[in-house]
């Protein structure tokens, strides 16, 4: 099974992947969070940075655009060229209220005649390969057929289906069911949604034997190790979290982030490696309490001595 890292804003940038990928190798791709350009085609110098090859060195990386007129995504995608990229992905599938009132994200999947149209100009003129991110529908799964229509009339070089629809945001119960016809589709499909330990990867693979991808999100945040785990490598321990932890901190120090804000990255993570703690609750709300960096560290090192890591744990929301 080929694993891939997705995009995760606020998360899995340069500094995040490129650690990643040498503690904990086995993504056969990672995905770079959107790139979202205005009509012009222009957008924020961070994105640049998060892309540009000598930040992603040995990274089998895609960028991502967010973008629904074909003139601005072939205008970045000319420009990802330069950079050396030969593929780049469209997302369809954000379900962010202010993305989709533009009719972006997932909010391209309410009208599949424009969506047609836009992947029409796009395939006709972008010099690099295209592949597209989606979710089943914006109101409903039974919307997944007609854009399944409109993808097969392209040579994507990918389609990764989100198996929700808009509503179902990253919380609904996953429609493994919706997902079947995409498999029939005359290019690679890879699978996203809520596979967070081996058992739910084992499900997946017994409901689609023929499946060949699979995209990981937030447990691959919460569980580093998850690629290696879901190849049948050994778990997650806790001194690896630690080493990767500490050593995060140490990179975004150096790439000049302020030490407050390096807190505040850090504790996002927190919001997914919490579920690897359970019963940590009372250290796990210190660290989310703490704003120096030396507070945070002390109320890191406090967790680790104190709860141990459940390497059987996956990925859970909230409440
Ligand atoms: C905090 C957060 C940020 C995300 N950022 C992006 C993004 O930039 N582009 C994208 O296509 N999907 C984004 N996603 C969706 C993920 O790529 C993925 O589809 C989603 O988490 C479901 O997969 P999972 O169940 O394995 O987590 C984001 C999701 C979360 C929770």
């Amino acid at each position: 099974m080929e694993l891939s890292f997705a995009p995760m804003e606020g998360i899995t940038y340069s500094i995040y992947r490129r650690l990643h990928a040498r503690l904990f190798p086995g993504a056969a791709r990672y995905y770079a969070p959107f790139i979202a350009p205005d009509s012009s085609g222009r957008f924020k110098a961070g994105s640049l940075r998060d892309v540009l090859p000598e930040n992603n060195e040995g990274l089998p990386l895609v960028p991502q655009l967010l973008c629904n007129a074909p003139a601005p995504f072939l205008a970045v995608a000319e420009e990802l060229g330069a950079l050396g990229y030969e593929e780049v992905n469209l997302n369809a599938g954000c379900p962010s209220g202010t993305v989709v009132a533009k009719h972006k994200g997932a909010g391209m999947l309410g009208d599949p005649a424009q969506l047609d149209a836009c992947l029409a100009e796009i395939f006709s003129r972008c010099p690099l390969r295209v592949s597209v991110k989606t979710r089943l529908g914006l109101h409903s799964a039974g919307e997944f057929p007609a854009l399944l229509a409109v993808y097969r009339k392209y040579p994507l070089s990918r389609l990764i289906v989100h198996v929700r629809d808009r509503g179902g945001m990253y919380r609904s119960i996953p429609d493994r069911e919706a997902f079947a016809p995409a498999l029939d589709c005359p290019f690679p499909v890879e699978y996203n949604g809520d596979i967070f330990t081996p058992a739910d990867l084992a499900s997946l693979q017994a409901r689609y034997p023929a499946l060949q991808a699979v995209m990981l999100g937030r447990g691959a945040v919460t569980n580093p190790a998850l690629f290696r785990q879901l190849c049948g490598g050994e778990a997650l321990s806790a001194p690896e979290l630690r080493d990767f932890h500490d050593r995060l901190i140490e990179a975004y120090l150096a790439d000049g982030l302020a030490p407050p804000y390096t807190v505040s990255r850090m504790k996002e993570l927190w919001f997914y490696q919490r579920c690897l703690f359970p019963g940590g609750e009372r250290e796990l709300k210190a660290i989310l309490k703490a704003r120096s960096l030396p507070d945070y560290r002390a109320a890191v090192a406090a967790l680790f001595r104190e709860v141990p890591l459940d390497p059987a744990a996956g990925f859970r929301n909230p409440g």
